[in-house]
């Protein structure tokens, strides 16, 4: 299991690409399955969450093609059944997101059920409320969700709670049903809106995109010729790496993004003192060399303060100025890092869903274990700013979805290095 090795203190300067966001790819891919003609998707970040998605749709059939430039063809004319096997959906949970597509598309889909996860309980009960009140029926046997349709019916549903990938489970489901869906309380993550724009390029009716009301006029089939879609770029990477600036009081500039999607990110970033600058697709942080001063956040389904960037911001406030606090509202358990970080010298207190975080004047580099994949994300930041070296261990949760992050974070000049174990 490799580990990552990473020496503290230097500033970081320079320039980065951001990737697509991983968290448009996985939908996206998915949706491919309800695509009766071959689609191109361009800007495919390089994640181990992408290999596994490969598997997955590689073991139905799938016939995929993936170029040097990260372009893949998908033809999903070869597929040959419709299941997703347990030994991968618990690797990935957003394996999940064939279930809408292959009910919709060919009446049946046998998913395995996610099960437990590091962050919180997350149940799926509302992907399959909804598909039942589309008229799919649904049994639950040995782990797996076993789910058929003859084609499934519009209707309007009303999420229980924001969900990302219930909402796009049910955006795919409903592009083929008959008659219309209104899917109320829906998720507006920009990766939500990515994969309607891609869905409605391949024939799907959907309007109301980027609110929390989605309408979709089922249509009949979906797939145009000779269609190709890039991913948008990763907001939650964009903010990594703005971090690992920020902690080390120094300047970077990040290509291929879009700040119109991280208005509540950047927000707490010029709280602390960074100063920022942007265009249409780049971002540029400079610290002037200063510290950053602690910030208090609260995370909360978009366009509020992202879940995703919580741990990372809890790094910064690590060895920021002053008392920053915390607050997580959507995952019960995502503090995992927390007792990691304090092995470094971190003074941080946890009091149910808050994390109360008094800045200290250094950090110093331990041996710690990543335990999820933003959890990995904010102990490499911490270790960029911690006195010595730090041995991130279990690094198999970052290379899910950061893309060949030791190369970026060299490329900015830290000294950081993989270490085969
Ligand atoms: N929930 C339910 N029932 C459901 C679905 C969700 O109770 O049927 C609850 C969850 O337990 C949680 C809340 O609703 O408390 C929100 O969870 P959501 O369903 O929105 O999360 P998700 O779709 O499983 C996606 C991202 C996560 C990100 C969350 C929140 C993907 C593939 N995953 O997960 O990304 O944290 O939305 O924004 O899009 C990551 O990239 O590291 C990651 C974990």
């Amino acid at each position: 299991m490799d580990k990552l090795l990473i020496t503290g203190g230097t500033t970081l300067n320079g320039e980065v690409r951001i990737s697509g966001a991983k968290n448009a790819a996985l939908p996206i891919l998915a949706a491919t399955l309800l695509s009766e003609t071959p689609v191109s998707i361009g800007n495919i970040p390089h994640l181990k969450d992408i290999t596994t998605t490969i598997e997955l749709l590689g073991r139905m059939g799938v016939h995929m093609v993936l170029d040097e430039k990260m372009n893949m063809e998908v033809d999903t004319r070869t597929i040959t059944n419709y299941q997703a096997p347990y030994e991968l959906v618990k690797t990935m949970r957003a394996s999940i997101l064939v279930l809408g597509p292959l009910l919709a598309r060919f009446g049946e889909a046998y998913v395995s059920l996610p099960g437990g996860c590091a962050i919180g309980s997350r149940p799926v009960d509302i992907h399959i409320d909804g598909l039942i009140k589309m008229g799919a029926d649904i049994s639950v046997d040995g782990g797996y969700i076993l789910a058929k349709a003859k084609r499934l019916k519009g209707c309007r549903l009303v999420l229980e709670q924001i969900t990302v990938t219930g909402t796009e489970n049910l955006l795919m489901a409903a592009t083929l049903a008959s008659g219309t869906t209104i899917i109320e309380n829906a998720a507006k993550e920009p990766e939500v809106s990515d994969l309607a724009y891609f869905l409605n390029k391949m024939g799907a009716k959907i309007s109301g995109i980027g609110t929390d009301v989605l309408t979709i006029e089922g249509v009949e089939k979906l797939g145009v010729d000779n269609l190709h879609y890039e991913i948008m770029p990763d907001r939650i990477e964009t903010g990594t790496y703005l971090i690992a600036a920020a902690i080390t009081g120094g300047k970077v500039r990040l290509k291929d993004t879009r700040p119109d999607i991280l208005d509540a990110v950047l927000a707490k970033l010029v709280e602390a003192g960074a100063e920022i600058t942007s265009g249409e697709d780049w971002i540029e942080l400079d610290m002037h060399g200063k510290k950053p001063k602690a910030v208090s956040v609260r995370t909360a389904p978009y366009p509020a303060f992202p879940t995703d960037m919580q741990a990372q911001f809890t790094a910064m406030n690590t060895v920021a100025d002053g008392v920053g606090i915390i607050t997580e509202t959507i995952f019960e358990n995502r503090y995992m890092h927390i007792q990691e970080m304090q092995r470094m010298g971190a003074d941080i207190r946890l009091e149910s869903n808050t994390a109360i975080c008094t800045g200290v004047a250094k950090l110093t580099g331990a041996p710690v274990m990543a335990t999820d994949l933003r959890a990995s994300a904010g102990l490499v930041l911490a270790a960029l700013a911690a006195d010595g070296d730090t041995l991130v261990d279990r690094i198999y949760h970052i290379d899910r979805g950061y893309d060949h992050i030791e190369e970026k974070l060299s490329q900015l000049g830290a000294t950081i290095r993989r270490v085969p174990c």
